[in-house]
């Protein structure tokens, strides 16, 4: 089609027009083998890696056992996306949709980035779901993984909270809909759910309040959470190994 660029034209033509990657990459190329050579001269980086990247994988591992890997990069492209996103993001009742409106219109690739995360954040779903899946059903959860298993059902809920607390964010109809009707399940649990109700909106609403709220829990509360949870999880596994084939 005459005239129409595809993206990798038009990604090829923002990076060029604002630096020389060649020059980069040659430069970063000479200084890496400096700083490199300095530091594994110290540290013994290079046997360090060795011995951990020679770990064996046993034979059992299969495909199926690649999940909780992707959940985790996919979990890193989120963070590193949701980043970017937040330096023009503004977090008010007043600015967010036009906020996010700027980002997809005006922001050079910022429609990219914004899609990555939001398809990201389904996928990371998805594929954390096939993981759970995957350890339920070659019984890894069981004796001596049952902690693991725990620290897994912590790391679902606070993904789902991540799903749930992002939703709101664009502040459309669509996002504002979405959680009064959330919310209002909440307040649906017995004895507790009017006070849940209104710890999650601010008020008795969903307002510029809710938003500040999820925000905050958003960016600066779920990130540290999971990264704990995370660190427990992936040092579990370190220390029990996959679990053998039932
Ligand atoms: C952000 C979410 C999660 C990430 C990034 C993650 C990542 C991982 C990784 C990389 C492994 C190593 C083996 C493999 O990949 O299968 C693993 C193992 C394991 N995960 Fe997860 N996981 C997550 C959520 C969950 C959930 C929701 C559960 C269960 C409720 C769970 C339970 C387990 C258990 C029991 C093991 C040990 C399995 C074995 O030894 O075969 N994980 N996880």
């Amino acid at each position: 089609m005459a005239g129409k660029k595809g993206i990798g034209s038009k990604v090829r033509k923002w990076t060029e027009e604002r630096f020389n990657l060649k020059q980069v990459v040659g430069l970063l190329l000479n200084i890496f083998p400096v700083i490199y050579g300095e530091l594994d001269q110290r540290l013994d980086i290079k046997e360090g890696l060795q011995k951990l990247l020679k770990k064996p994988v046993p034979k059992h591992v299969n495909f199926w056992h690649c999940f909780g890997g992707i959940t985790f990069l996919l979990f890193v492209i989120e963070v590193i996306t949701g980043i970017m996103l937040a330096t023009y993001y503004k977090p008010s009742a007043a600015d967010a949709y036009n906020s996010i409106k700027f980002i997809v219109n005006e922001v050079p690739l910022g429609w990219l980035i914004r899609q990555i995360h939001a398809w990201g954040a389904n996928l990371m779903i998805l594929c954390l779901f096939i993981h759970m899946l995957r350890v339920f059903f070659h019984g890894a959860y069981k004796n001596p993984r049952e902690l693991n298993w725990m620290v897994g059902v912590v790391l679902l809920l606070l993904s789902i909270a991540f799903g749930f607390t992002g939703y709101l964010l664009p502040w459309d109809q669509l996002s504002f809909w979405g959680t009064t009707v959330g919310t209002e399940v909440a307040g649906g649990v017995p004895f507790v759910g009017r006070l849940l109700l209104t710890l999650l909106r601010g008020s008795e609403n969903v307002t510029g309040d809710t938003l500040t709220r999820f925000y905050t829990i958003h960016v600066m509360i779920l990130p540290w959470f999971t990264a704990i949870f995370l660190a427990l999880h992936f040092s579990m596994v370190k220390r029990q190994g996959i679990a053998d084939p039932l």
